[in-house]
C-alpha cells in the first residue's frame, strides 16, 4: 500500500507492522480501524492538536434507551433514507468513560507538549468527559459552546440547542503561541445534506481547528465524515483521521478526496 507522508512521520518510516488500510492526498491521511489499536502504534510528539467528536454513547438516560441503534438515537430520517449506523455509541457510562480514559492517554503520548484539544460532546456526557479528560493528563481549560440555532423545542423545557467543546492542553499553553483571540461561542446550524448521522458543519470546525498553530498537525481520531480533516487541510494544517465504521472511512476518504480534488469549499 503506498504510504502518505503522514503515515511515514506519525508510525515511523519503518513500521514494524502492517501498514493499515488508510486513504490521503497532499497534507492529509485518513487510517481505517480502531483508534485506540493504532494509536498506540504511533510515535510519540508527533501531533499539534487533537480535535474530535468521539461517539457520544448519549442519547438516552437508560441503558434500553442508550443501546438504540445511532440512527434510532441521533436521526429522524425515514428508515428508507437512514445513513449507516456507526460504531461505539452503546457503551454504558462506566465503560465510556474507561474508554474515553484510555485513548486519551494515547493522544496525550502523542502531542507535543502545550498540543491543544478540542473534545465535542453534550450535556449528558459532559461531566464524564471533563473527569476523562483529566484523569488522563490533559489540563481541563474551558468549555467553548457550540449554539446549533435551531432545534426541536421542548414544550415547558429549555431546548437542547447546545452542544459543548471541552478544551485543554498537553501542560502549560503559552501565550506566546501563534493563535489569535477566539471566541467561546460558534453559531452554526447542522449541515443541510448530511452524510454521517452525527456530521459537524465544515464551517464550524474550520472555526475549531483555529486552535491549532498555523501550519500543525491534528489528529482526530473519530473522523467519521472527515469533517475535521477537510475543515483543517482547507484552513492550511495537516491532518490525521482514524474511522472504524467501514462505511464511514469510505464515505469520508470519498467526501475528503473529491472536496479537496475540486477545490470546494464543502
Ligand atoms: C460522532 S461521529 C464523528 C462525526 C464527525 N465529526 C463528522 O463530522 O462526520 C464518531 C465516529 O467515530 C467512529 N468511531 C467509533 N469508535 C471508534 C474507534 N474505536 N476508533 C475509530 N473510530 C471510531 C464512529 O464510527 C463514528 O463515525
Amino acid at each position: 500500500m503506498t504510504k502518505t507522508p503522514e503515515t511515514n512521520i506519525v508510525f515511523g518510516p519503518q513500521p514494524k507492522f502492517e501498514m493499515p488500510e488508510h486513504t490521503g492526498g497532499d497534507g492529509w491521511t485518513i487510517l481505517y480501524g480502531d483508534c485506540l489499536r493504532l494509536m498506540r502504534q504511533m510515535q510519540d510528539g508527533v501531533f499539534d492538536a487533537v480535535i474530535t467528536d468521539p461517539p457520544y454513547a448519549s442519547g438516552g438516560s437508560t441503558p434500553a434507551e442508550k443501546t438504540r441503534s445511532t440512527n434510532q438515537k441521533y436521526s429522524s430520517m425515514s428508515p428508507d433514507k437512514a445513513l449507516p449506523d456507526f460504531a461505539g455509541d452503546q457503551m454504558d457510562q462506566r465503560s465510556w468513560t474507561n474508554f474515553m480514559t484510555d485513548w486519551l492517554n494515547e493522544a496525550y503520548r502523542l502531542c507535543k507538549p502545550g498540543a491543544p484539544i478540542c473534545l465535542f460532546i453534550d450535556w449528558r456526557q459532559l461531566p464524564s468527559m471533563t473527569d476523562a479528560l483529566q484523569r488522563s493528563g490533559w489540563i481541563w481549560r474551558g468549555i467553548a459552546v457550540w449554539d446549533k440555532a435551531t432545534c426541536r423545542p421542548q414544550k415547558g423545557r429549555f431546548r437542547q440547542q447546545a452542544e459543548f467543546i471541552v478544551w485543554g492542553s498537553k501542560e502549560a499553553m503559552p501565550l506566546q503561541r501563534n493563535v489569535g483571540c477566539l471566541p467561546g461561542v460558534f453559531r452554526h446550524t447542522n449541515p443541510a445534506n448530511r452524510i454521517h448521522v452525527t456530521e459537524k458543519s465544515l464551517p464550524l470546525m474550520r472555526d475549531i481547528v483555529q486552535i491549532c498553530e498555523p501550519g500543525g498537525r491534528i489528529l482526530d481520531p473519530f473522523a467519521g465524515a472527515g469533517t475535521t480533516i477537510l475543515a483543517a487541510v482547507r484552513e492550511g494544517y495537516e491532518a490525521v483521521g482514524i474511522e472504524k465504521t467501514a462505511a464511514y472511512y469510505k464515505l469520508g476518504s470519498d467526501r475528503v478526496k473529491f472536496a479537496l480534488e475540486a477545490g470546494k469549499i464543502s
